[in-house]
């Protein structure tokens, strides 16, 4: 932390966005769009990503030292724009962890707007949800849908391949189609009355066009981006105690666990625009 401490600017109370890795900046890119004037800190846990397929603990422990590090980096609210983390880690981290480390600071997670959105959307009742192993396998999905309408009928398809594809640069490659093609087959084999399909990881945004390619065209796809922003701005409008608390300058900053360089090639293409990155060593 020292390293990363020497190039705070302690003037700032940023937004923290979480990711394993870079899927979260389809997130951020939407959050800043709608919320232009606030402070960001990205972190993205690059070395230890993928998070898809490790151990409820393992996931915690990875995502609440995050969390801490947002917290010490001067951010009073972090999102966990990572749906494994969302699902592993959010409601332990806010019941059981919060009120002992930053009970005035918030944690809020991507999965509980997405569910939200969904329930006003689909007509047959019948969803479907894309995600990554550690995410279907959490059961979160069902679990919060469930919450809001019981009759509800939720479908997963854990799709490990998708992320890799999408870090190796072949989202739009041949490669991509067998791939895409086969979960998106699975899954509605599972439930042909699925009218509704969450894309329930950060970085599916990216095999859009794959998904529209396969998935039958009546089928209705629920992306983030824009969810959480939405519920971002909602929260905020909510909860002035918490608005005031944060700084207004419209800077971003970038961090990784990883090389800065590669998180720097990597983040231009996902944000579309030129970015400084700073390495954080856990
Ligand atoms: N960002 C993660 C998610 O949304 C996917 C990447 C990973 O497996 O680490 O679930």
């Amino acid at each position: 932390m020292r390293y990363i401490n020497d190039k705070l600017d302690r003037s700032l109370s940023p937004i923290g966005v979480f990711d394993s890795g870079y899927g979260g900046l389809t997130i951020l890119e939407k959050i800043k769009s709608r919320l232009p004037g606030y402070d960001y800190i990205y972190l993205g846990d690059n070395a230890r990503a993928p998070y898809g397929s490790r151990s409820f603990d393992i996931v915690y422990d990875f995502t609440l030292e995050c969390v801490r590090s947002l917290f010490d980096m001067g951010c009073p609210l972090v999102i966990l724009a990572c749906n494994t983390a969302s699902a592993k880690a959010l409601r332990s981290i806010q019941q059981r962890d919060l009120p002992d480390i930053a009970p005035d600071n918030r944690v809020l997670g991507v999965i509980r707007p997405t569910v939200e959105r969904v329930i006003d959307v689909t007509k047959s009742g019948h969803v479907g949800v894309f995600g990554t192993t550690g995410t279907i396998q959490s059961e979160s999905y069902p679990l919060e849908l469930k919450k809001l309408s019981p009759e509800l009928i939720v479908t997963g398809e854990a799709c490990p391949m998708w992320v890799p594809l999408v870090e190796n640069f072949e989202s739009d490659g041949d490669g991509a189609d067998y791939f895409v093609k086969k979960h998106i087959d699975s899954l509605m084999a599972k439930d042909p009355a699925i009218d509704t399909i969450i894309l329930g990881c950060t970085h599916y945004p990216h095999l859009i066009n794959k998904i529209k390619k396969f998935l039958p065209e009546d089928v209705n796809i629920i992306a983030q981006g824009d969810i959480v922003a939405d519920s971002l701005a909602d929260y905020l409008s909510r909860h002035p105690e918490m608005e005031t608390r944060l700084s207004k300058k419209g800077t971003s900053k970038y961090i990784t666990t990883e090389s800065e360089s590669k998180f720097a090639e990597f983040g231009e293409i996902f944000l579309k625009e030129p970015i400084s990155v700073e390495h954080i060593d856990f």
